[in-house]
């Protein structure tokens, strides 16, 4: 069975003392909460990483990273290894995200490398796409998101996909405030299963959590979670924030 996730990308936010902050401020808040298949995880920058995830050890919460290069390792000045973040206990990251393709130039290529060296490390794979406004305003968006998801991910075998979490995001709902609204998501989540069904099989599709992001807030979290495609969200300013974030994760 598919599990819910909540997860919180915090981007290039907080420094280690905020860091700290925020994770003993949702450690405490999440304490009594039954999480049933449920998973929350957050995604700090890569320098708070170790303590981020030496703190959440005995927690309910999850450490990803957000970002990896594809090499072993080497001279890649400035870049970080799926070893480096697996020695200091992170066991996700998060691949693809708009802005990682909009202003570092990540192409389907380049991401499809990235994955392979990330499953090839047992390293889970939250893997992002999502149209631009234009595709949308063009109903181009099936179609983008299609040759996203084949371009990066349809060249793996069915036993990889356990190792995936899929997150789909409209980069024109991303930290703009507009969300898509949860008949939109739907539709975009349940094309995408269809798609993984069509390649693979209704077992590997029935079990890819899919998640949406794109301005997901406490305010609209309940709506667009009840969705039968919809396994939760990857969220961006709201998880900067425990009250809002325990909300979401409420909300789930
Ligand atoms: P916002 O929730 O701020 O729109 O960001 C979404 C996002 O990009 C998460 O990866």
């Amino acid at each position: 069975m598919r599990s819910k996730i909540v997860a919180g990308n915090w981007k290039m936010n907080k420094t280690l003392k905020e860091s700290k902050e925020l994770v003993k401020a949702l450690k405490k808040s999440i304490k009594g909460f039954t999480l049933d298949n449920t998973r929350v995880i957050i995604a700090p920058t890569y320098v708070n990483l170790q303590k981020v995830s030496k703190s959440t050890k005995k927690s309910a919460i999850e450490v990803a990273a957000q970002n990896m290069h594809q090499a072993d390792s080497g001279a890649f000045t400035g870049e970080i290894s799926a070893a480096m973040l697996k020695s200091v206990g992170v066991k996700v990251v998060i691949l693809g995200h708009s802005e990682r393709r909009e202003y570092f130039g990540e192409t389907d290529a380049l991401l499809a490398q990235k994955v392979d060296q990330a499953l090839k490390n047992k390293l889970e794979v939250i893997f992002c796409f999502g149209e631009v406004l234009e595709d949308r305003k063009n109903e181009n968006h099936f179609k983008v998101v299609e040759s996203q998801i084949k371009n990066a991910l349809f060249h793996l075998n069915a036993d990889a996909w356990p190792q995936l979490v899929l997150a789909y995001e409209p980069v024109w709902a991303i930290g703009t405030g507009e969300t898509a609204s949860p008949e939109q998501a739907q539709e975009m989540h349940a094309f995408i299963r269809n798609l993984v069904a069509e390649k693979y099989n209704n077992d590997v599709a029935e079990n890819v959590s899919i998640l949406y992001g794109g301005s997901v807030k406490p305010a609209n979290a309940k709506e667009i979670f009840s969705k039968k495609d919809v396994d939760g969200g990857l969220i961006g300013g709201a998880a900067l924030n425990a009250d809002d974030f325990t909300a979401l994760i409420k909300a789930i």
